[in-house]
């Protein structure tokens, strides 16, 4: 079998501090590669460090916050002077900010998404995406190529009740990765994206028990996703196994079929 290629690659994965983020960045280290996991939770960094060491990568946290252009200017800085290069970049950071488009009860309006949680999770699911990738591919043009990893959602191919800001990012990170990979190809970049059904993080067990329960009902497969899954077709996608695949949208879903 063709080898990962993924040895002493330099690998950004970002929201790295929990979930499916940090089961990425781990399974990247057992790969070999050297991993800057970076995300606002800097408390992480101790538990982040000796997890990526005990796989047998090499480290990095850093406190970038994926929405200010010079927190991810610097954070790209620190990652070159250490280790020279960027090959990998895993845009994996998302937040939701749940609420009906609008709530009509006894003939009023009596709730709507705000203005606030629509600009919130545009900021950082789409618009970090955005600069993360911006600063990030001119050091994968000089490296010679890349591979650029956007985190979508089964919400953001089908759409979802109550999620109107988070699947507009998450079809947008769609459109994104087809642009740039039709872009960047011509610098031997590969972008995909990961669509993930239901996951068992943190992010996923806050959302009702109703919701949770109807989407097991509608995954074939009959459990809910672990992070390690999502993290397995992040290194798949990555590595030289898939020097063919760009502009593709991977499903890792156990099947789901929504509106069934
Ligand atoms: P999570 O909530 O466990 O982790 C997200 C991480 O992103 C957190 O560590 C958080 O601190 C970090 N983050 C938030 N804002 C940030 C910012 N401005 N800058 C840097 N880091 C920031 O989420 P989970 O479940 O691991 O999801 C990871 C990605 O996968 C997200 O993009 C999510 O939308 C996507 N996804 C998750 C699914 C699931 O079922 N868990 C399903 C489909 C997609």
């Amino acid at each position: 079998m063709r080898e990962t290629g993924l040895k002493a690659k330099v690998v950004i994965v970002t929201g790295a501090a929990t979930g499916i983020g940090r089961a990425t960045a781990r399974r990247f280290a057992e790969e070999g590669a050297r991993v800057a996991g970076w995300d606002v939770q800097e408390d992480a960094a101790a538990e982040f460090l000796r997890e990526i060491d005990a796989a047998g990568g090499e480290a990095l946290f850093q406190r970038v916050d994926v929405t200010d252009v010079k927190s991810v200017q610097h954070g790209v800085q620190q990652v070159v002077s250490r280790w020279g290069a960027i090959n990998v970049l895993v845009n994996n950071a998302g937040i939701l900010r749940d609420a009906q488009l609008i709530r009509y009860k006894d003939g009023a309006v009596a709730g709507m998404m705000s203005d606030e949680a629509f600009d919130a999770v545009i900021g950082v699911n789409l618009r970090g995406v955005f600069l993360c990738t911006r600063t990030v591919v001119p050091h994968m043009i000089e490296a010679g190529g890349g591979v650029i990893l956007n985190a979508s959602s089964v919400v953001g191919l089908y759409g979802n009740f109550g999620q109107t800001n988070y699947v507009a990012t998450k079809a947008g990170v769609i459109a994104m990765a087809r642009t740039w990979a039709r872009e960047l190809g011509k610098y031997k970049i590969r972008v995909n994206a990961v669509a993930p059904g239901f996951i068992a993080t943190e992010m996923v067990k806050a959302m009702p028990e109703k919701v949770l329960q109807s989407m097991c009902d509608h995954t074939p497969i009959g459990r809910m996703g672990e992070p390690g899954d999502i993290a397995e077709a992040y290194v798949w996608l990555a590595s030289d196994r898939a020097s063919f695949v760009s502009g593709a949208v991977i499903s890792v879903d156990g099947g789901i079929v929504t509106g069934t």
